[in-house]
């Protein structure tokens, strides 16, 4: 693995590997340090977990780390991170994790920098948050052994999810028995990679193992993709109510930032069957999975 910037180009063993050592990474907490190596975070869309979580992973491993805040900066067109990247690289710079409102940004710079960097991709546009996938997927199979016979159902706005695609990808190379996308009409994906689309949240919900419920994204919409809020959280919210669908065991997870009140109760991502802060926790051993895979490729 020379990048990191999509579930589509990872094997299925590709993918138990990086879980295997995230896993390693958990339970032995004494860590190799990569003093050599040193990683920028260039993120163009603001980030507070998953650039933390990159930071936290990259410093487990001693590698220094440069954050670069880029939400404002005007220069965000591909060839002028590419001119960005030849001179941090210049500099001794080998990973770049790159977050970009523009889908296929991490891909292009691959292609251009990839002779002097490593590129990770950190969440492009709607199209892929593979870290994330990841990290959920590690969750997920810390909790249930058999991925062949669950039932998940991701709930929101799927068409503009980019945690939602990745997740198809990895729930396809693994095997995931049932996926359900639950979404309303107009957040529904054309032409779905991996499961079944249902605008009925009890249906998708019902005997469901896993609930992965998504931020409403307002910023990522168009004019005439908007929904009356109060109308989505009354046919979509998970609350005790709506959670009660699924299996009585089930577990519940966001990626985060969450709008409580809106796609989600306090009590229900508080409560017992939430695993949220666990995916947040993973997130950190899971980057350190993936920096090491490419440290060592
Ligand atoms: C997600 C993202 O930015 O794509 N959050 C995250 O990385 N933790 C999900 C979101 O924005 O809703």
């Amino acid at each position: 693995m020379k990048h990191f910037i999509d579930i589509a180009q990872l094997s299925r063993d590709e993918i138990l590997s990086l879980i295997a050592r995230a896993n390693h990474f958990k339970v032995n907490q004494a860590y190799h340090a990569y003093r050599q190596c040193s990683l920028a975070n260039l993120f163009y869309e603001n980030s507070t977990r998953t650039r933390i979580s990159f930071e936290m992973a990259a410093n487990n491993l001693c590698m220094s780390v440069v954050n670069l805040n880029l939400e404002k900066s005007s220069e965000s067109k591909g060839e002028v991170i590419e001119d960005a990247i030849l001179n941090l690289a210049a500099m001794g710079i080998k990973f770049f994790v790159v977050r970009h409102h523009q889908a296929g940004i991490p891909q292009l710079l691959a292609d251009t920098c990839g002779h002097v960097a490593s590129i990770i991709n950190a969440g492009d546009g709607t199209n892929a948050h593979p870290s994330q996938a990841m990290l959920d997927i590690m969750t997920i199979l810390e909790k249930r052994t058999s991925l062949e016979k669950l039932k998940i159902a991701i709930v929101g706005n799927v068409s503009h999810s980019r945690v939602a695609h990745s997740f198809q990808y990895v729930s396809e190379r693994l095997g995931v028995g049932e996926l359900m996308l639950v979404a309303p009409v107009k957040w529904q994906p054309k032409t779905p990679y991996y499961g079944k689309v249902t605008d009925s949240l009890e249906e998708g919900l019902s005997n469901a193992d896993v609930v992965m419920c998504l931020r409403v994204q307002r910023e990522r919409l168009l004019d005439d993709e908007h929904l009356d809020l109060a109308i989505y959280r009354q046919d979509y919210a998970i609350t005790k109510n709506t959670l009660s669908y699924a299996k009585p065991d089930a577990i519940v997870m966001h990626p985060g930032p969450m709008n409580r009140g809106v796609e989600i109760d306090s009590d229900i991502a508080d409560g017992p069957q939430s695993v949220i802060l666990e995916q947040v926790k993973n997130g950190v051993f899971m980057r350190m999975a993936i920096l090491t895979s490419l440290i060592e490729a």
